[in-house]
Parts: structure tokens; sequence; C-alpha cells
């Protein structure tokens, strides 16, 4: 067995270099232990076979309280205070995405019982009419950010109505899930956390009083039936939903809209063929997906990875920008081809995790796209690709800005 010491540390630099220095590292070796910026040793797989196996793998774990005790482990002496005994997160980290199985089982069939096709499908003229107005607001403009003015807007648009968050609120959560999921500044993304703790108490209580026809009421009337979900639960629930449904989605447009700019020849495939969307857009997620890699898991025990042992107690990340192109799974990887077969790919992960969301989100994207293309079909950048920035979050895969001019 061999051991990868030299510590790669993933910072900005990689970041905003990811495909590169993951392809390095995928060609080096099927898995590599890098450090994040705080330290913490992570070991990330590279290679497609190998990450579809372990997103199914039993051996990996997601409980919140064992990844909480091996950080303590690392960092004894700046572990965050614990109340009895339990990772004093804030107040809604009991979420199944960070569960095992049976919790997990418990909590993920409670809510597919409210998040149903149906109710995903009854969006769908919503979300036609919300892309409908946000793209004739940018066809008075010479040039618009294209993640301020579309991207952004249409997803939360969708997950606060789905939810039944109140309209006044959506900037809020912008601010909120913006901090969450970029800042490293501990003090700022507590704030928002107990901030949005705060608004979600409220507004299950306000739901129980007025009960709606929306995905929030349908979660307590679910929860209520069976009894068996928690109000802490209940609103790490919510906050998932409202955390993991927005991000994601504002930027697989946003990869999405400027993979397109900077490929006219599949830019002008799609606008001569517009069937071709639904496909694209599965190639938008294989091509250059929103996360770089998933979640946090940790090995429960010894997992061998090629030549490589993990030791037991590990944190593990399933790279999925690096596994989305590896050349053994898809031909020409690195290549932007709509009308390719991009099935197969690992944006939406695998196994008993796999993102209960993809529905929505692949729908939400097709109509964008659509209605994108065919409004503003002269489309362009209105800067150089060298001048745009990564999103400096170690996990959600953003541009910090795309300028476009909507209309030659
Ligand atoms: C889980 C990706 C949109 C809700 C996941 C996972 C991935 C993912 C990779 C698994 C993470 C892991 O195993 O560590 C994406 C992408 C999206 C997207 C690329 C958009 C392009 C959404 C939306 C929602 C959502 C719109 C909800 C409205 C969830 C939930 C989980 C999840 C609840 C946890 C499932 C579980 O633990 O069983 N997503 N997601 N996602 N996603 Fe998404």
């Amino acid at each position: 067995m061999t051991a990868h010491t030299d510590p790669i540390t993933f910072d900005t630099d990689f970041v905003q270099d990811l495909h590169a220095r993951y392809a390095q590292l995928r060609e080096a070796g099927p898995v590599h232990r890098l450090v994040n910026e705080t330290g913490l040793p992570i070991w990330v797989v590279t290679r497609y076979e190998d990450a579809r196996a372990l997103l199914a793998d039993p051996r990996l774990g997601k409980d919140a309280q064992t990844i909480f005790r091996l950080v303590m482990d690392r960092f004894a002496a700046v572990a965050p205070e614990t109340e009895d005994g339990r990772f004093a997160g804030a107040g809604f980290d009991m979420h199944m995405l960070n569960m095992d199985p049976p919790d997990h089982t418990r909590l993920r069939k409670l809510v597919v019982k409210a998040f149903t096709a149906r109710r995903i499908e009854s969006l769908r003229p919503r979300i036609e009419q919300i892309t409908d107005e946000l793209l004739t607001a940018m066809a008075g403009e010479s040039e618009v950010d294209a993640l301020d003015a579309f991207a952004f807007p249409l997803p939360i648009r969708v997950i606060c109505e789905l939810l039944g968050v109140d309209e006044s609120r959506r900037d809020d959560f912008r601010v909120w899930t913006n901090r969450l999921l970029d800042d490293i500044d501990a003090e700022a993304s507590g704030q928002a956390a107990g901030e949005m703790a705060a608004y979600l108490t409220e507004l299950l209580a306000a739901k129980r009083e007025n009960p709606a026809d929306d995905l929030l009421t349908a979660l307590i009337e679910v929860s209520e039936d069976e009894d068996r979900l928690s109000e802490t639960e209940l609103i790490s629930m919510v906050f998932l939903l409202l955390v993991a449904g927005h991000e994601t989605t504002v930027n697989l447009i946003g990869n999405g809209v400027l993979a397109l700019l900077t490929h006219p020849d599949q830019f002008a495939a799609l606008r001569a063929n517009p069937d071709l969307v639904d496909g694209a857009v599965e190639e938008m997620l294989r091509f250059d997906g929103p996360l770089m890699h998933t979640t946090f898991r940790f090995t429960t025990e010894p997992v061998v990875v090629g030549e490589t042992e993990i030791p037991a107690g590990e944190f593990v990340w399933i790279g999925l920008a690096a596994v989305n192109r590896d050349p053994a799974r898809f031909d020409a990887a690195d290549s932007f081809d709509v009308g390719r077969d991009a099935q197969g790919h690992l944006a939406f992960g695998h196994g008993i995790h796999f993102c209960l969301g993809a529905p929505l989100a692949r729908m939400e994207a097709q109509i964008a796209l659509r209605g994108l293309i065919s409004r503003f079909p002269d489309l362009a950048l209105a800067t150089a690709p060298e001048n745009l920035v990564r999103r400096n979050s170690s996990l959600i895969h953003g541009l910090q800005a795309l300028p476009v001019r909507p209309a030659s």
C-alpha cells in the first residue's frame, strides 16, 4: 500500500483553477490526501468507477456528530462548545444529508411523501412565468450580470414558493445562504445561521396556524401524522431544502450559460435545435456542475482505493468535478458537447443521498435555458472569459459575476 503524503492545499488557487488541478490529481492517482485551508486532512477521490462504488458504500458514514467529533480530535484547541456532549450546531444540522441509516431512511421517506413528482410538476407554469418576467426585465439592458438578473432570482423564487416562504424574505435568504456557504468568517456565518433558524421557527408556527397548499404545510402534516419528526428535524429539513435547492441551481444555470457563451458552436447547435436542451443540461452538469465535490464523509473502517488504504476515521470527498471528466468514463471528457449522452454523470451524487431535488433542478434549468436562448439568440459575454472570477467557496463551483449583453 502506498500513502500519499505531500499535502496539497485545497485553497483559493485550487478553487480558481479547479478542473486543471483535479485533472492533474486524477492522472496521478485515484485518491489523494489534501488539506483544506483550516489544515484539516481530506482524502479526495478522483476517478469515476471508484466514486460510484464509494457513494454506495456503507463504510463511508455521514453522521454529523461523528464528523464533529473527528474534527474536534484534530483541532482540540479550537473546537466550538458543545451542549450535553452533542455538537451545538446552529439548530438545523439534524437533516438527512448529515445522517446515516436508519435515521436517514426515516427522514428521507417522510420528505419524499411531501416532495411528490406531482408537486414538482405543478410548479412548471410558475417557473415559466418567472423565467419570462426575468427575461423581460433583462431585455431593456445593454449589459447585465446574468447571475444577479437571472440565475439567482429564479431558483430562490421557486424554492420559496414551493416551501411557502414569504416573498419579502427572499433577499434575506440570499444573504444567509451566501454567508453560510462562502464565509470562512465564523462570526458572520454563525449570525446568519441564527437569523435563519429564528425565521424558520417563526414560519413553522405561522404555517401551523394557517395551513397552506405548500411543501412546508405538507411536511408539517406528514410529520404530525406519523409523529416521527422532531421540531429540530423539521427546521433542519427546511434549512437543507432551502440551501441545497438554491445555490446549486443558481450555479448550474450560471456555469451552463458560461459554457454556451464560450463554445459558440454548441450555442449555435442548441439554437438550431432546441430539442437538445434537456441533454444539454445533463452535459452542463457533467462538464461544469455546481458542486466541486460531495459533502464530507468519513471512513468507519479502513477503505482501499486503488493501491492506497485510507485508515478508519478519515474524511473523504468524492471529487465530482474530477470524476465527471474522467476520460475512462466519458470520451473527450474535457470537451463541452451538447449532443453527447452525458447520463451517468455524478453531479447529483449517487446512492442513498442521491439528490432529492434533481427533478426540480433539471426542470428549472431546462426552462431557464430554453427561455434564454429563444429570447436572446445573440446573447454574448460582456467581458473576456479570463476576467471571470470563481467564487471562493470550498464547495460551490460558481462565478462571482457573469456580465452579458442580452441582445445585439
Ligand atoms: C443532495 C447536487 C439541487 C435537495 C445532493 C447531493 C448532491 C446534490 C451531489 C449529494 C451530496 C452528498 O452525497 O454528499 C445538487 C445539484 C443541484 C441540486 C447539482 C442543482 C443543479 C437541489 C434542489 C433541491 C435539492 C433543487 C431541493 C429542492 C437535496 C437534498 C439532498 C441533496 C434534500 C440530500 C439528500 C439525502 O441526504 O438523502 N444534491 N442538488 N438539491 N439535494 Fe441536491
